[in-house]
C-alpha cells in the first residue's frame, strides 16, 4: 500500500520546517515543497492533505505567491496557516487587507466548538500571532470559527470542501493547543492512519535496501557522527557486503576513536576498517597556525587517506552518504542544484570508484535520525552526540597543533563533559567543549610559580547552530570544572568561560 503523504507547501515562512516536523511527529509522512511545484507534486504524490505555510508576502502585492484556484476543487483537504490562510481567502473570492500589527501571544476564542479542527480544544487558549494582514471578507461558503480580541477571523473553514485556515501559528510551542489542532486536521479531516513511525521506517527501508542492493558491494565513511553512524547501521541490517572506513585523524575527543571501533565492529559486527592516520595529520599540521589553512589541510588529507583505503577495496557498487532531509529541502527550495556536502565526507564521491550513491536518511529530519538510531540499537553516546566539527580539535587549539597540546585539550574537554553530564545539563546545552588558547600566563601552585596555558570553556544553547547564546551554567558547576582542570590537567593554570553569543562570535574558535 502506498504511503500516505501530506504536502507542506512552502510560501517562504520562517516556520516551514517546523510545520513539517510537527506533521511527522503526529506520525504522518510529509514533504516540504515549493508552492511553485504544487500541481506536479499533487499529481506525483497523491496527497491526503495540504498544509500551506506562512510567508513574508502580502497577498495583494504584485508578485505575491499564488496557486491555481482549481486546487481547491480537487477535494484534497487544505489547512492554510497565516499567509496560507490569506491565500485561501483571497483566491476564493474573499478579501484581505492591512490591519494593526498583531504579534506574539493572544487569547484564541473558539466561536464554533463543533469544528473538526477544534475537537477537544479548550474554548479559550493561548495562540501565537505574527501578522498585519487580516481576512476582511470571507469567501462564499466559509464561516469564522475562532477570533482574538484584535482579529475577527482568527480561523475560518468551509467544512464541506474540507478547507481550513488559521491566522495564528499552530506549529509553534507557544500555541497551547496547536499540536492538537494539527492532529485534528490530519486525523479528523485528512483521514490519516498514523503509519509514519521509525519502526515502520526501518522495516520498509531494510526491505527496499535488500531488494535494491542485495549482496552488492557497499562502502561507507564512518565519522562517528550520528548521521553516518545511523546510515551505516541501517545498511548493515540489510546488506551483507558493507565495508566501513573510519579515518582517525587523531583530532577526536578523548575515547572517541575507541568508541567507534567498539560500537561498530564489536557490538554491531560490521566490517570496519579503522585507519590510524594521526601521525600523518600531525606531520601535515606541524607549525600551521592559520585557521583556514588548518581546515584545508585536514579536509584534503582526509580525502587522501580515504582514497588510499578505498583503492585497496576496488570498485564498489554503492557509496553511502548520510544526507538528511534539511539538506534536501535546502537545495530544493532554493532551486539550486548543490546539495550541501555532508559533514566530513564532502568530496568523497570524487575519489571513490562507485556506481551509485545510496542515501538512506534522505527523508529524515535530525530528530527522526536520532529516534531511528535508538530503534536500530545504537547507544546513547552515538545517537545523542553533540555536533562535532570535521576538523575536530584542530580548530579548538589556537595556534599550532602538537601532540602535547592535543593531550591537554582532550583531558580538559573530558572534565567539562563529565561535569556537565554529572550535573544533568547535557540535555539543555546544545554544544559544549573546551578550547586551548596559545596564551600562557603566570600562576602559583603550591609555592611554585607556573607559566602555563589558559583553557576556554565554551557552552551554547542553540536550535540549529546558526545563532547561539552562551549557556547559563551554574557558578558552582563552573567552579568544579575549573578546579578539576587546573588540578588534573598538567600545564593549565587558568580557566575562562566564554560569555559571548553568536553573532558576533562563531561557536567554534576557528
Ligand atoms: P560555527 O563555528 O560556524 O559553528 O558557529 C556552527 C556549527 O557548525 C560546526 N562547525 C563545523 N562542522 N566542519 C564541520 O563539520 C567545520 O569546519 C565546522 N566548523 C563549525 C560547529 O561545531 C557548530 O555546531
Amino acid at each position: 500500500m502506498a504511503q500516505q503523504t501530506v504536502l507542506v507547501v512552502d510560501f517562504g515562512g520562517q516556520y516551514n520546517q517546523l510545520i513539517a516536523r510537527r506533521v511527522r511527529e503526529a506520525n504522518v509522512y510529509c514533504e516540504l515543497i515549493s508552492y511553485e511545484k504544487i500541481t506536479e507534486k499533487i499529481a506525483e504524490t497523491k496527497p491526503i492533505g495540504l498544509v500551506f505555510t506562512g510567508g513574508p508576502a502580502s497577498f495583494n502585492e504584485p508578485g505575491a505567491p499564488r496557486i491555481p484556484a482549481e486546487i481547491f476543487s480537487t477535494g484534497i483537504p487544505v489547512l492554510g496557516i497565516c499567509y496560507g490562510c490569506q491565500l485561501i481567502a483571497g483566491t476564493l473570492g474573499g478579501a484581505v487587507g492591512n490591519g494593526p500589527r498583531e504579534y506574539g501571544r493572544r487569547t484564541l476564542d473558539i466561536t464554533d466548538g463543533k469544528s473538526k479542527l477544534f475537537d477537544g480544544v479548550k474554548a479559550a487558549s493561548t495562540c501565537w500571532m505574527s501578522h498585519t494582514i487580516y481576512i476582511e471578507k470571507l469567501p462564499e461558503g466559509f464561516k469564522t470559527t475562532a477570533t482574538t480580541e484584535t482579529c475577527p477571523v482568527a480561523a475560518m473553514e468551509n467544512a464541506d470542501k474540507k478547507l481550513y485556515g488559521v491566522q495564528f501559528h499552530p506549529e509553534v510551542m507557544h500555541t497551547e493547543e496547536g499540536f492538537k489542532m494539527l492532529k485534528n486536521f490530519l486525523y479528523n479531516v485528512c483521514g490519516a492512519s498514523g503509519e509514519w513511525t521509525m519502526s515502520n521506517y526501518v522495516e520498509r527501508t531494510v526491505k527496499e535496501l535488500k531488494q535494491k542492493i542485495g549482496d552488492k558491494k557497499v562502502l561507507c565513511a564512518l565519522s562517528g557522527g550520528v548521521d553516518s553512524a545511523v546510515a551505516a547501521t541501517l545498511i548493515h541490517k540489510a546488506c551483507p557486503n558493507l565495508t566501513c572506513i573510519f579515518v582517525d585523524h587523531g583530532l577526536l575527543r578523548k575515547g572517541e576513536a575507541e568508541e567507534v571501533v567498539r560500537v561498530f565492529r564489536d557490538e554491531q559486527g560490521m566490517n570496519l576498517i579503522a585507519v590510524d592516520a594521526s601521525k600523518r595529520f600531525l606531520t601535515k599540521l606541524a607549525g600551521v597556525t592559520e585557521p583556514e589553512k588548518k581546515h584545508k589541510i585536514i579536509g584534503e588529507e582526509f580525502i587522501r587517506v580515504f582514497e588510499e583505503e578505498a583503492k585497496k577495496i576496488g570498485k564498489v557498487d554503492y557509496l553511502v552518504q548520510g544526507t538528511i532531509y534539511p539538506d534536501v529541502i535546502e537545495s530544493g527550495l532554493n532551486h539550486s542544484a548543490k546539495i550541501k556536502s555532508h559533514h566530513n565526507v564532502g568530496g568523497l564521491p570524487d575519489v571513490v570508484d562507485f556506481k551509485e550513491l545510496v542515501e538512506p536518511l534522505r527523508l529524515l529530519f535530525k530528530d527522526e535520525v536520532r529516534r531511528l538510531g535508538f530503534e536500530i540499537g545504537l547507544p546513547k553516546e552515538i545517537v545523542m552526540r553533540q555536533p562535532f566539527p570535521g576538523p575536530g580539535l584542530a580548530i579548538r587549539i589556537i595556534g599550532d597543533i602538537t601532540a602535547e597540546k592535543l593531550d591537554i585539550l582532550r583531558e580538559a574537554d573530558y572534565i567539562l563533559r563529565d561535569e556537565i553530564a554529572k550535573n544533568g545539563l547535557d540535555g539543555e546545552i546544545w554544544q559544549y567543549f573546551a578550547a586551548l588558547t596559545n596564551i600562557r600566563t603566570v600562576g602559583v601552585m603550591g609555592d611554585e610559580r607556573t607559566y602555563d596555558y589558559t583553557v576556554i570553556l565554551r557552552a551554547v544553547t542553540s536550535v540549529d547552530g546558526m545563532t547561539a547564546d552562551w549557556a547559563r551554567i551554574p557558578f558552582e558547576v563552573l567552579q568544579n570544572i575549573s578546579d578539576r582542570i587546573v588540578n588534573e590537567v598538567k600545564h593549565v593554570n587558568r580557566v575562562a568561560y566564554d560569555i559571548t553569543s553568536k553573532p558576533p562570535e562563531t561557536i567554534e574558535l576557528e
